[in-house]
């Protein structure tokens, strides 16, 4: 036996329910041959108990066919997390804290954020997921140079895409270019939970949210699903877009989670040709918000064209030019994000039990007129849901 026979053997061996077999996946590790007999291990991403049965037994067979007498195959599935102290309901539970990044207006920097925060959370040495749950505008597969990559997909199991470092998924990725969507809210909730359950998202350290503009379904069913250790929000300096963002932190407070901190986007310009710093909208407005809901500005991230084109080109600032001053200050506040998300889990982590929907199981919140569960913040529209996340609209 040579390991070359042992991993063509192996590489006939599918992943459940994909096309691509563990040899490729790069599942298997530690192989170790003593004349006919040979032992390996298979790092998975599931924890389903049917899925490493079924591993075990297409290797063995695989291996036996392939002249093997003996044949010890150790499967490695995710540990469920030790860091995150959080509680409650977690949908997720190979990923070890959930970052919200949120928002009261639209196209003030969420999802530049997101993405910067994100690989600059991976350039720190953590284990990064980053979930776009903007489902109506899903920008991130081209600001992460993404944009046209189809992802793995058998059945309801998806895994996610890999770029500068980290995992992600978007429905921009699971649906043609361009094609627009009107969903309602219980579409809505119901993609979340998708995203959450059926994307094949490794062992993470943290998974960065980027949500829809302001404080609706998926907010909430976000909080309902998983354990949400933080929460940031972008603003620009205008009173217009603070008063939207005292909106979103009070959000944060209903739905009990820890603000770490207000990223203050488009915050003065930086000349390319001279490098002086203009102040265009006002800087440092967002201040007395900060202070008023007890937390701090984490990031004045200036107006720089490098943020536009690198969002426009799939080529994120604080990768493609990581000492420019936007650069800087994305690091900075992803630093500062994951100080305060190993201070929450210090002392004790989060719990969304209070969040839960308030009715029975198997009652509709909508059929009884059931109060609405502690947090719904949603304008409702007609159509939508409830905003109790009972899933009946
Ligand atoms: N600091 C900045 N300097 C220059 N351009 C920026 C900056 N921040 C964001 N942009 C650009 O502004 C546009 C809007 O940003 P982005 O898409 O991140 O906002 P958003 O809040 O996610 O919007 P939406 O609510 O539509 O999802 C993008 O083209 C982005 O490249
Ligand atoms: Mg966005």
């Amino acid at each position: 036996m040579t390991e070359e026979i042992v991993k063509t053997a192996l590489s006939k061996v599918m992943y459940p329910g994909f096309t691509k077999d563990i040899v490729t996946f790069g599942f298997v590790k530690d192989i170790n041959i003593d004349g006919t007999a040979v032992s390996f291990t298979v790092d998975i991403t599931s924890n389903a108990p049917e899925v490493a049965e079924e591993i075990k037994a297409k290797s063995t067979e695989a291996l036996k066919s392939a002249g093997a007498t003996a044949v010890n195959c150790h499967i490695q599935s995710p540990m469920i997390p030790k860091e995150s102290s959080s509680q409650g309901k977690n949908i997720a539970p190979q990923v070890k804290n959930f970052l919200m990044v949120s928002s009261g207006k639209g196209g003030v920097g969420k999802s530049t954020s997101s993405v910067n925060i994100a690989i600059a959370l991976a350039q720190q040495g953590l284990k990064v997921g980053l979930l776009d749950a903007d489902i109506y505008g899903p920008n991130i597969p081209r600001m992460m140079g993404l944009n046209g990559v189809k992802p793995e997909v058998t059945g309801n199991k998806v895994m996610p895409l890999k770029a500068y470092g980290i995992e992600m998924m978007s429905m921009g990725a699971l649906m043609d270019e361009g094609q627009a969507l009107i969903w309602r809210g219980s579409m809505i909730m119901k993609a979340i939970e998708q995203f959450l359950r059926d994307i094949l998202w490794s062992e993470l350290d943290i998974l960065v949210i980027d949500m829809p503009p302001g404080t609706g379904d998926a907010q909430l069913t976000l909080a309902q699903s998983v354990p949400v250790t933080a929460g940031i929000t972008v603003t620009t300096p205008q009173s217009v877009s603070l008063d939207d963002s005292r909106r979103s932190l009070s959000m944060f407070k209903k739905l009990d989670i820890p603000v770490a901190g207000i990223i203050e986007n488009m915050s003065g310009f930086i000349a390319p040709d001279t490098g002086v710093e203009y102040d265009i909208f006002g800087k440092g407005t967002s201040q007395p918000m900060a202070d008023e809901f007890d937390t701090e500005i984490i990031a004045e991230v200036p107006i720089e064209p490098g943020i536009r084109t690198g969002g426009d080109e799939g080529k994120p600032i604080v990768f493609a030019n990581p000492t420019s001053e936007s650069a800087k200050r994305f690091s900075a506040a992803a630093a500062s994000i994951w100080a305060t998300i190993e201070e929450i889990n210090a002392n004790g982590g989060v719990d969304n039990k209070g969040v839960q929907p308030t009715t029975p199981p198997g009652v509709s919140a909508c059929s009884t007129g059931a109060a609405p569960a502690a947090a719904a913040p949603a304008p409702k529209s007609e159509g939508e849901s409830c905003g109790t996340g009972c899933g009946c609209h």
